[in-house]
């Protein structure tokens, strides 16, 4: 096993499930002390005793990163048990998907403040820190539909753009100061989060097969193969890497077409 990560300190939101789990695990893996930030005590204490179990360290701390007081408490734990945080992922997201003139003005909130507000106060309550070191990674987690739109899905896209935005705006603000921020934007990843969204639709076994037909791949990606890039975004191995959006997405954007036979531009 790679030790590229020995004893850095590194944070990862949403890590109780998912994209975020299998991206803590990873780290731990390669001898990173992990901060396991997540709204769900119970899933995200069983990631931090399994990544113990494995000989890893790994600190819980419940986390709301809709709420500033929240995330600051957080890397205050970290700092406290181990110190300036090297690398932050802000993974913590959620879907909320609706058509804009039936969407009620909560879930527009709801959305904004998980999963755009939620990447600005991890970035403000860390920066400060790696600042003081010269030195820092922040990944922030965005998605394909903060680059493209699939029809009612609003505002989720609408935040995601947010989020390469933002990304941009930090990296070149700070990308002097030594602070890399980059972002990435994955598609369709089997995660329960995309259980929950093909649960949503009439027939979610034939929803699932048109979404793995409709990729060049033929299927989804794994949480794996997302973390392999965010923990090569967080290393050193890219320190050029500024402000930059990486696409993961088993060729999903490049596709105009849904069905093959449509020549039509
Ligand atoms: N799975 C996909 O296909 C896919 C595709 C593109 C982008 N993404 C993005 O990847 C990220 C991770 O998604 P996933 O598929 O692993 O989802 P998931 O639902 O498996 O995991 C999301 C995690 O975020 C946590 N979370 C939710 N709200 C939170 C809050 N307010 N504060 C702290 N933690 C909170 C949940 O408890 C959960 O552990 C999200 O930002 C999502 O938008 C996922």
């Amino acid at each position: 096993m790679s030790n590229r990560f020995e004893s850095k300190i590194v944070i990862v939101t949403g890590a109780a499930s998912g994209i975020g789990e299998k991206t803590a695990i990873k780290f731990a893996n390669e001898g990173a002390k992990v901060v396991i930030a997540d709204i769900n005590k119970e899933m995200g204490s069983i990631v931090a005793d399994q990544i113990k179990k494995n000989n890893g360290e790994a600190l819980f701390v419940e986390t709301n990163v809709a709420e500033f007081i929240s995330v600051d408490n957080m890397v205050s734990q970290t700092l406290d048990t181990f110190g300036i945080p090297d690398v932050l992922i802000n993974n913590a997201g959620i879907n909320v998907f609706g058509e804009p003139l039936n969407m009620p003005d909560s879930e527009w909130k709801r959305a904004f403040s998980v999963d755009l507000d939620g990447v600005w106060f991890g970035c403000k309550a860390v920066l400060p820190h790696m600042l003081k070191k010269n030195k820092g990674s922040i990944v922030n987690v965005a998605s394909v539909h903060g680059i493209q739109i699939i029809p009612n899905c609003f505002p989720y896209p609408v935040a995601k753009h947010g989020v390469i935005g933002l990304t941009k705006a930090l990296a070149v603000d700070y990308a002097a100061k030594g602070i890399k921020i980059n972002s990435i934007s994955p598609g369709y990843i089997e995660t329960p989060i995309i259980d929950r969204f093909f649960n949503t639709k009439p027939d979610p076994i034939a929803a699932r097969k048109e979404a793995e037909n409709h990729q060049p791949i033929k299927r989804m990606g794994t949480t794996d193969e997302i973390a392999n890039t965010i923990m090569f975004m967080s290393s050193d191995e890219c320190n050029y890497m500024i402000g930059a959006n990486i696409v993961v997405d088993g060729g999903i954007t490049l596709r105009m077409h849904e069905n093959e036979d449509t020549g039509a531009g």
